[in-house]
């Protein structure tokens, strides 16, 4: 049988550029910032940081070593990998289908929302928005858009559809161009890009002073002291400890599939322990130092001490969509910093979405034999339709039931799996091994049973917190209008549908493979 030659990362800043671009995505400026004031604010970040070094570092090594290690057999996807991992079993694939699940699910609610960040971006520059001047209002003009009501601003969908439509092709058109000539290129240029409006937003919330001299508290000290001034009471609180690392899983793409993927376009010798932790030291510094001093502290001078609680509570998309943008409108220059707000959001969004497609398309790839530009195309046509009921039907819980799924739910569970399969199945000395096959450092020698020990019980009992906690009223819809359930009953059936053809796939790709093998 003929061996494609497989595609590869061009150097290794570029495949840094590329797993940091894949992190740092909406999570780090919208997400975080509300999770740690909604919890417990300073006091959320020991958990975090625990989750941090627990959990989210050695998920990141453990990823990039099974995904190197699958990728000198040829697999790209964690079916395959997991397969490579453990050969004797016979099942251990099918717990890999996880591994494309969860980024599907997760691309489809995604590149609609990144959509909306360009659309913002337009809007800035075109000054769109810049008229309304309360949240009333400014809510109203995101609705519109979204289109779940005809107002002044929007009377139909058709402007949110056109600029999803932009920002689909877009992800198309890198990942058509594949590993080194797509993503890499993308992201070399769009990951430093992002960090520099990143920065330019920071200064110039730093430097903005007080709006009203007879408020001289609102001001952005205070306003960072609202996220870092810690409340220990929390701490006892479980629901904080799951809101931190289900962040840390989120950010950090780990757990998804998608960065063992990524890993499996390394060659045998290239680093992946320094590289790893280079990765999460960039998603970091995004999250803690640029995400936490943007949106908060700038809320905070406009809305004052007593009103913060409620525009942080208001939740990531209001705080993003519409407190932002009303808050840019009261600045100078508000078309070039709100095109800087969006812009960077729509970056962050796209070195994201890249990496979740990537999976999928490696599966077809690899284990069906199918050219890269096919498989993107096919990749692209069933994603296209499966993302119309994230923009049809957003109004009736369908994006948060596949944001449970595959944002929360598969993460922990596929994360669980991983780390099972590397530190006992493979065995943690053979592990170790792997870990340091060309690395550039050496880990401290407690992270073998960090990784062997603490990250499983870990995770196991996250999983067993949120089964207890969790699992009845989640089946039960107890939090689901009853209008709504319609539409969250069918979303799970589709959910069910797309895993078991993947899975179906992933059998008759192994039973080519051993007709092959008979026939040879
Ligand atoms: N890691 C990506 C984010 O934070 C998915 O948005």
């Amino acid at each position: 049988m003929s061996k494609k030659l497989r595609d590869s990362w061009g150097s290794r800043l570029g495949i840094i550029m590329a797993v940091a671009g894949s992190a740092v995505g909406l999570g780090n400026f919208l997400r975080f910032p509300v999770q740690a004031a909604n919890n417990g604010g300073g006091a959320f970040m020991i958990p975090y940081f625990i989750a941090l070094l627990l959990v989210g570092i050695p998920l990141m090594w453990v990823e990039w070593s099974i995904g190197r290690y699958g990728g000198g057999f040829g697999h790209s996807s964690a079916p395959g990998v997991f397969n490579s991992l453990w050969k004797k079993n016979r099942f251990i694939k099918y717990f890999g289908v996880i591994g494309i699940f969860g980024p599907l699910v997760i691309m489809i609610y995604y590149t609609y929302i990144e959509s909306w960040t360009l659309a913002y971006s337009f809007f800035s520059l075109s000054q769109k928005y810049s008229g309304i001047l309360d949240q009333a209002s400014m809510q109203s003009f995101l609705r519109g858009f979204q289109g779940l009501e005809k107002n002044q601003y929007f009377t139909s969908i058709a402007p949110a559809y056109t600029f999803f439509l932009i920002t689909f092709i877009i992800n198309i058109v890198v990942l058509n161009y594949g590993i080194r000539g797509g993503i890499e290129r993308f992201c070399r240029i769009a990951v430093p890009t992002l960090f520099i409006f990143g920065i330019i937003l920071l200064i110039r919330v730093f430097t903005f002073g007080v709006l009203d001299p007879s408020k001289m508290d609102w001001n952005v000290f205070n306003g960072l002291g609202y996220l870092w001034n810690p409340d220990f009471s929390q701490l006892l609180n479980a629901k904080v400890w799951l809101a931190a690392t289900g962040q840390i899983f989120f950010t950090l793409s780990v757990g998804i599939g998608v960065i063992l993927t990524y890993a499996s376009y390394l060659k045998k010798g290239d680093d992946v322990a320094l590289s790893g932790l280079t990765a999460v030291s960039m998603n970091e510094i995004a999250e803690v130092v640029l995400g936490a001093s943007i949106i908060i502290p700038a809320a905070f001078i406009f809305f004052g001490p007593v009103a913060i609680g409620d525009v942080a509570a208001s939740g990531a998309f209001n705080l993003g969509f519409v407190t932002m943008p009303l808050i840019i409108g009261q600045m100078p220059l508000p078309e070039v910093f709100g095109f800087l707000w969006f812009g960077l959001l729509f970056l962050a969004g796209v070195t994201s979405s890249v990496s979740l497609a990537q999976p999928a398309i490696a599966f077809l790839e690899d284990e069906f034999n199918i050219s890269r530009k096919k498989s993107v195309a096919m990749f692209g046509a069933v994603t296209f339709l499966l993302c119309n009921a994230a923009i049809f039907f957003l109004g009736k819980g369908v994006v948060d039931e596949l944001d449970f799924w595959g944002g929360t739910f598969c993460l922990v569970l596929f994360a669980t799996i991983e780390v099972i399969l590397f530190g006992w199945i493979f065995g943690i000395n053979k592990a170790w091994e792997e870990v340091h096959h060309g690395a550039d450092m050496r880990i401290p020698g407690i992270y073998k049973y960090i990784i062997k020990y603490v990250t499983p019980i870990f995770l196991l009992v996250v999983l067993g917190a949120w089964f207890f906690q969790e699992w009845l009223p989640i089946i039960r819809m107890d939090n689901v209008s009853l209008a709504n359930r319609p539409y969250v009953m069918a979303t799970r059936a589709g959910l069910c549908l797309i895993f078991l053809l993947l899975a179906i796939m992933v059998k008759i790709a192994w039973g080519k493979r051993k007709k092959g093998k008979k026939t040879l």
